[in-house]
């Protein structure tokens, strides 16, 4: 039997009922805030994600499905070889040698002058949001408020909501300066419309967590100060912490391994390191968020896991999903769009883990109870009544009723059963009798009333 890949899963009915209930609260109360859909390509170049998340990240190191698209691979690697190189080397540096390797029959191509580029399935929308804003000049509309829904792709170890295919809710506001993008009246705006929604959806419990991780300046006298107190330390500390000494020891403050917690509680905080304008700029957005009632608690160790951040980042997480407690996470990305070569244009965002945000719910919501079952089961009885029982169908369908429709050579038990089964409320029998007098026998399938009634009266009836 071929299984779906590891890491990737069907979503079946009736689940399927809840994540269309999510997508619509979604588009409802995104509505109502002025955002607009976006829909953006699945796979990018590998660059756009190499520039825009940062090369030295967990997703854009370990964590992407990339290849060589337009020519084959230059070699093969052995897995054998990986494998003797991992036990030796750790995963982080086998992960770079093979992204190494990835990029090593484009770079020779591209030497040779063959055309062919490196693609990436996208870890994450944010960046292909901003490469479109960039691509069709966006910013000529003034403030931007975009939002998609699709699937993402990381090669993560799967685990409890965790998947290498999983689906984001994301939102993002970008436009230039003079049409108020940097405001923390925006990134109040996006906390608050989160916050609107997840009420909005039942989902009790919700903490949000609010941070500042300031600018370019303050994060390198934070650096600066991190690689200072981590030096006597880091020897103590896991593997990854002592990479990320070197290469961003702002990441050490996201470790999770609970041996290096005791060391990390001792190490500076960002909000020591804050400019005048960041501060000024936190503390704004603190208090339109304090103005409009929406709770959230100060984590000077929030740091999140993209290099793109500026000034606010959050997350909203939930007791009920273990481990990977983030329903969803966002942030302020004021020099992203310069990064990749475009104009300045400051901008804020988040992206919801729609698998969690499901989880979540199931809490509360069970999708039986937010699935719409059928008002009606159409059994036609006997030959030659497929036909009428189908133009009875479309008229009833057009009166936005929902119609399951049996066959003509089921058996009077078997149209029951079936009926039953789909969930339906009403019976409606269709047999040579019931076309000629052009009135049909209903039955309530839960009370077992069976009553007569007139083709047009059927819309009412089916509808009480
Ligand atoms: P992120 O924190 O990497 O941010 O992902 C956002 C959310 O996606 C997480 O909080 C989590 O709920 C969900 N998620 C991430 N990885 C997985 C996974 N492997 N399985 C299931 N769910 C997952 C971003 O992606 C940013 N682009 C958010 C953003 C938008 N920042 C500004 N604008």
């Amino acid at each position: 039997m071929i299984k779906a890949v590891r890491g990737t899963r069907d979503l079946l009915p009736p689940e399927t009922a809840l994540w269309n209930f999510v997508e619509s609260a979604v588009r409802d109360v995104f509505r109502a805030y002025n955002f607009q859909e976006i829909r953006t390509p699945i796979f990018e170049s590998t660059e756009l994600f190499a520039r825009g998340v940062g090369e030295e990240t967990d997703i854009v190191s370990k964590e992407m499905y990339t290849w060589a698209d337009g020519f084959e691979p230059a070699f093969v690697m052995p897995v054998e070889l990986l494998g003797s190189v991992q036990r030796e080397l750790g995963d982080a540096v086998v992960a770079k040698l093979k992204y190494i390797y990835e990029q090593m029959p484009i770079a020779r191509a591209r030497a040779e002058g063959r055309k062919g580029q490196s693609l990436t399935l996208r870890p994450e929308a944010t960046a292909g949001i901003v490469r479109a804003y960039i691509e069709h000049n966006l910013e000529t509309r003034g403030l931007n408020k975009l939002y998609c829904i699709g699937p993402m792709f990381r090669r993560e170890r799967p685990q409890k909501g965790r998947y290498r295919q999983f689906y984001q809710i994301d939102a993002e506001i970008i436009g230039p300066a003079s049409a108020g993008s940097e405001s923390p009246a925006r990134d109040a705006e996006v906390l608050e419309m989160l916050a609107t929604l997840l009420d909005r959806l039942g989902i009790a419990g919700w903490n949000l967590e609010l941070n500042s991780v300031g600018c370019k300046n303050d994060r390198a006298a934070f650096n600066e100060a991190l690689r200072k107190a981590l030096e006597p330390v880091v020897g103590k500390m896991c593997v990854d912490c002592q990479r990320r000494a070197v290469t961003n020891p702002m990441r050490v403050l996201d470790c999770k391994v609970p041996e290096d917690q005791p060391i990390i509680e001792t190490l500076p905080r960002i909000s020591q390191f804050l400019d005048e304008g960041c501060r000024k700029h936190f503390e704004a957005v603190q208090e339109i968020l304090r103005a409009v009632g929406v709770p959230f608690v100060l984590n000077g160790r929030l740091v999140r896991g993209l290099d793109y951040y500026t000034r606010t980042a959050f997350e909203f997480t939930h007791g009920a999903l273990g481990a990977q407690n983030a329903i969803l996470g966002g942030g302020r990305y004021d020099g992203l769009s310069e990064a990749l070569g475009g104009p300045a244009a400051p901008g804020i965002g988040f992206a919801i883990g729609e698998d969690r945000l499901v989880m979540s719910l199931q809490e509360s919501a069970s999708a039986e109870g937010v699935l719409k079952k059928p008002d009606a089961y159409i059994a036609p009885l006997g030959p030659g009544m497929n036909g009428e029982a189908a133009r009875l169908a479309r008229e009833l369908r057009r009166h936005d009723l929902v119609i399951d429709l049996g066959d003509e050579s089921f058996r009077l038990k078997k149209s029951f059963e079936a009926a039953t089964k789909a969930g339906a409320k009403y019976i409606l029998i269709v047999g040579e009798n019931e076309v000629k007098a052009d009135a049909f026998a209903v039955k309530d399938l839960a009370t077992g009333e069976q009553v007569s009634v007139p083709r047009a009266e059927l819309p009412v009836k089916l509808r009480g």
